[in-house]
Formats: C-alpha cells, sequence, structure tokens
C-alpha cells in the first residue's frame, strides 16, 4: 500500500469506465469482450481500491441513453452484469463492502434484478467500503423521480432544502463525489451523477477502460491529493 505519498484521499470516487468497444476494436474484437475484459478489469480496481481508506466508489455501468445501442451489445451488457455479480458477490461480501444500486432498476431482465437485489440485500450491513453500480442510471432521470416522489410526499416547498432534496436520489445517505475519473479520452460527464459532482475534483485520461491499471489509479489519486478544494471559498 502507498498511501504516504498521498497528502488527501478521495473519500468517494466516481468512475466512468470507457472505451471497452475501442479497445476491442483495435484488436479485431467483437466489442462484448472489450467490456467482458472491462467488467474484469472493474473487479480488480475493487480490491484494488479497498487497499486504500477509500469509502465509496461508484461505477457507472450503463446509461439511460445506453438504450440507444444495438440490441445485440445491451443484451451482452446485462449478461456481463448479471455474470460479474453472480460470480463476485461471496468475495465482495467477504470484504466487508456493501453493494448498491443506482438507476431504475425496473427496466432491466428479471434475471438480472434478482441477482441485484441478493447481492444488495446479502451485504447491506457492511461498512468497510460501499460500491455503487450506476446501472440504467441517468442523472436527469434521477432528479426528476425525486421531484415527482417529494410532490407525491406533499412536502411543503419551504421544507425542501439541498438536505432534503438529496435525500430523495438514488444516492440517498451518500457522500458528494469527491473524485470523478473518466477514461477514453472523452471529456464529458455524459448525464453521471450531475447532483452530487458539482464540486468534485475531475481527472481524465486517454487510457482505454480495459487498460486502467493501478498505476494509472494512483496517477489519478496524485493528482487528486494535490488539488486545492476551495468550494467557493479561499
Ligand atoms: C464503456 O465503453 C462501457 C459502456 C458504456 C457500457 P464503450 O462501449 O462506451 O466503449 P467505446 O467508447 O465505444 O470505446
Ligand atoms: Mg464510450
Amino acid at each position: 500500500m502507498a498511501i504516504k505519498k498521498f497528502t488527501q484521499l478521495p473519500n468517494h470516487i466516481a468512475i466512468v469506465p470507457d472505451g471497452n468497444g475501442r479497445w476491442a476494436e483495435q484488436r479485431g474484437l467483437p466489442r462484448l469482450s472489450g467490456h467482458q475484459i472491462g467488467a474484469e478489469n472493474m473487479y480488480h480496481m475493487i480490491n484494488y481500491l479497498n487497499e486504500y481508506p477509500i469509502k465509496y466508489l461508484t461505477l457507472y455501468g450503463f446509461s439511460t441513453e445506453n438504450w440507444n445501442r444495438p440490441k445485440e451489445e445491451i443484451n451482452g451488457l446485462f449478461q456481463i452484469l448479471e455474470d460479474f455479480i453472480d460470480k463476485t458477490v461471496a468475495e465482495v461480501h467477504q470484504e466487508g463492502i456493501r453493494l448498491r444500486h443506482l438507476g431504475r432498476i425496473g427496466e432491466l431482465p428479471r434475471g438480472l434484478q434478482r441477482v441485484i437485489n441478493k447481492a444488495v440485500e446479502l451485504t447491506k450491513d457492511n461498512t468497510r467500503m460501499t460500491l455503487n453500480i450506476a446501472f440504467n442510471y441517468g442523472g436527469r432521470t434521477e432528479i426528476l423521480e425525486a421531484v415527482r416522489r417529494i410532490i407525491a410526499e406533499k412536502i411543503p416547498p419551504e421544507d425542501i432544502t439541498e438536505e432534503v432534496f438529496a435525500s430523495f436520489l438514488d444516492t440517498a445517505g451518500l457522500p458528494n463525489v469527491d473524485l470523478l475519473i473518466r477514461t477514453g479520452d472523452e471529456l464529458r460527464l455524459s448525464n453521471f451523477l450531475i447532483w452530487q459532482t458539482t464540486y468534485s475534483e475531475y481527472h481524465f485520461t486517454r487510457v482505454l477502460w480495459p487498460d486502467f491499471d493501478k498505476k494509472d489509479i494512483d496517477k489519478a489519486l496524485l493528482s487528486y491529493s494535490r488539488r486545492r478544494r476551495r468550494f467557493g471559498g479561499l
């Protein structure tokens, strides 16, 4: 463990693991093999970050806009997540990691819903680290649904503080994102955690997600540790 070189570490890291498709295409492989390797890399990253005192890790697996992809790729992504949770849940639980899901679970295939719900239930009392899987997640949808619930519950307008509003989001109870990492050479947020990243530090890298390794995450952590966060103050 190389904690010593960091003067500050993020409490909550969010990752947009982009570049699976290009990684596969560069090798003449089907895009789904890139997603498969990408899922394996998530497993390595979870284990590696679990060595640090980082309490929250949020991974963007599937956005509400990813439904625009070909059906075959979408179904492949669903299968990959299902297998991934199936294969790793026992170990994740043993490591003291709590799994949470962010997004609209009801639109996912039944089998995948079941696997997610089972894993969430099994790990709900774990406290070492919380791993949030954003799957069929979109920031705008999340905010709209919060507004709908607030109205349905007839909360008086003057009671709606930032804290109250945040408690209606999928991320209720989670701290804001400290460090947002995006791989794959794209400089955008893509509807990810738009409420929760207003004062995040951003780290973009050209490295494609399947190639993103320990030295790359350490680079991101080192960059974060050098930032001066002022939150609009001095
Ligand atoms: C990111 O990889 C994974 C998901 C969006 C599910 P991409 O599939 O976006 O890979 P590129 O951007 O085409 O390389
Ligand atoms: Mg992409």
